[in-house]
């Protein structure tokens, strides 16, 4: 069969989206008439100068930040006409996060970072013990499972950090600059392993990051300048077999 006969369905969509930011009797437009397709076992990066909307339209994808205009598709569902708790539950299912300043808990060890996400997804302590010392595992963090974040280097907290979000087995997963307080080789440690996730797990990967050592890493790059995807690069072919996870089971 040929690839366009078995052309892959988007994990993820904008279409027209449109944020502004109003203040007192100003009005900022950040994200203009913006579309774009992700897919599914696949590290999109995307790039741009500060202020360009980086951050903003990874909270509007994952749900974080509601549109003023247009259509977010994710996993079948119209996350933009969901309510608050619907919203909320459809996060906690099927979304994890990365942050650029890690937000590990002080006071807990790095399989409690983990197993907290764990409890509130309902499961058994056994399951959520299993799952977060296996997350941990995949990250070569599994001998340090017992530290707290003074204890860690900032490679290793970042670690800590996708371990937990990839714990859920979220099937869409967000990074914001999740390397910018990294040195080089942390940093592309981190990115490969978010890289080896999407491979291995089927994860949608979206990583925001102005690092340009970073580019050559995903499979894909977008570029964002003022609001708008400027261009749309691939390093890497899109697999027809990544067209998976559609509509996202119902809570
Ligand atoms: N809550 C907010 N209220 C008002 N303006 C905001 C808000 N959040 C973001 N903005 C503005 O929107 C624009 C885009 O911000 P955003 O954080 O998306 O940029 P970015 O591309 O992530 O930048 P950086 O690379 O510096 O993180 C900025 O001009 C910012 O000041
Ligand atoms: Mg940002």
């Amino acid at each position: 069969m040929n690839a366009s006969a078995m052309s892959p369905i988007p994990s993820l969509t904008a279409h027209g989206v449109a944020r502004a930011f109003v203040s007192g009797r100003i009005r900022t437009n950040i994200l203009h008439d913006l579309s774009i397709d992700l897919y599914a076992g696949e590290l999109t990066l995307i790039s741009g100068p500060s202020g360009c909307g980086k951050s903003t339209l990874l909270a509007v994808l994952s749900g974080l930040q509601r549109i003023d205009a247009g259509r977010v598709t994710a996993l079948g569902n119209r996350i933009d006409e969901m309510g608050q708790r619907e919203l909320e539950r459809f996060r906690l299912l099927h979304t994890g996060f990365v942050f650029q300043g890690f937000n590990l808990f002080p006071a807990l060890s790095a399989l409690e970072q983990v197993e907290l996400p764990l409890h509130y997804l309902g499961l058994p302590a056994k399951d959520v013990r299993e799952r977060a010392l296996r997350a941990l595992e995949e990250v070569g963090m599994g001998a340090r499972s017992r530290l707290r974040p003074t204890e860690l280097s900032g490679g290793e907290k970042q670690r800590v950090a996708v371990a937990r979000a990839m714990a859920k087995e979220p099937e869409l997963l967000f990074a914001d600059e999740p390397t910018s307080a990294l040195d080089a080789a942390n940093g592309q440690m981190v990115i490969d392993m978010l890289h080896r996730i999407a491979r291995t797990h089927g994860t949608t990967v979206l990583c925001v990051s102005h690092d340009p050592r970073l580019l050559g890493h995903a499979d894909r790059v977008l570029s964002m300048e003022d609001g708008r995807i400027l261009s749309d690069r691939r390093n890497s072919p899109l697999a027809p077999s990544h067209s998976v996870n559609q509509q996202a089971s119902s809570p």
